[in-house]
């Protein structure tokens, strides 16, 4: 059955000490808040992501996601961070192909490809995101734009490989600007991104697929957008910085 997910990007913010009392605060409010079978994850820095494991194991709710993987499988590659690697200090998930990576970092669409290869081998589960800019979607071209980056990059994996894919819808126009889609809206594209999925995959496998939501998602708008039939979960920015907005948000369920 699908997972129903709440998962936590930091990006590039805090300190370790910052980190650590984040990670806790939303431990003990998980532990002591939340019921129902949500799998919440946390993707902190690279530096964090040992200490902030050791501080979620015994929560089962709990997991650890790295925000970037090489990939490559080790050698010069300096400054890079393999699937291995990740996979040696209890890293479970990767987001994979977030719009600021593939913005700031030019990473195409075969660069992804072989970056979720690199995390499925190491038996990491990829979170894979997509999203139109909102030229695109202006122009009326969302779903081509959302139907080509599933395609690019996901449709060279066996079915095998898919089943172990998360896969996040974030419209560019809606992160970290407050603005975010409307619950019809991200029930529209993520009904369209299912529909996408059982071409490239068997129709089971399409259906198993957790899709997220992501952009300006916050306590107040989580429970419309997660009410919708194709929406999974959500992959959550600026919110999951502060313990009571993220635990809100994972409570929305
Ligand atoms: P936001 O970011 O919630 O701050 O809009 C979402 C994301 O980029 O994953």
């Amino acid at each position: 059955m699908r997972k129903r997910i709440v998962a936590g990007n930091w990006k590039m913010n805090k300190t370790y000490e910052e980190a650590l009392s984040l990670v806790s605060e939303i431990d003990n409010m998980v532990k002591d808040e939340v019921n129902g079978d949500v799998t919440v994850i946390v993707a902190p820095p690279f530096p964090y992501l040992q200490s902030v494991g050791k501080l979620t194991q015994g929560n089962d709710r709990m997991h650890l996601a790295a925000q970037n993987v090489s990939e490559h499988d080790s050698g010069a590659y300096t400054g890079e961070v393999s699937a291995a690697m990740l996979k040696s200090v209890g890293v479970q998930y990767v987001i994979i192909g977030h719009s600021e990576r593939r913005m700031y970092h030019h990473e195409d669409a075969q660069a992804l490809y072989k970056k979720l290869k690199a995390a499925i081998a190491q038996g990491i589960t990829p979170i894979f995101c997509c999203g139109e800019p909102l030229e695109e979607r202006d122009a009326d071209r969302h779903f081509d734009y959302v139907g080509k980056q599933l395609h690019d990059s996901l449709s060279y994996l066996s079915n095998e490989e898919f089943d172990r894919v998360v896969v996040a819808y974030e419209p560019i126009w809606a992160i970290g600007t407050g603005r975010t889609a409307s619950s019809q809206q991200a029930q529209e594209m993520h009904a369209y991104i299912r529909e996408q999925l059982s071409r490239l995959f068997d129709a089971e496998a399409a259906f198993n697929c957790s899709i997220l939501y992501g952009g300006s998602c916050n306590p107040g708008n989580a429970k419309e957008l997660f009410a919708q039939p194709d929406v999974d979960g959500g992959l959550i920015g600026g919110a999951s910085l502060k313990s009571r907005d993220f635990t809100d948000i994972i409570k929305s369920f």
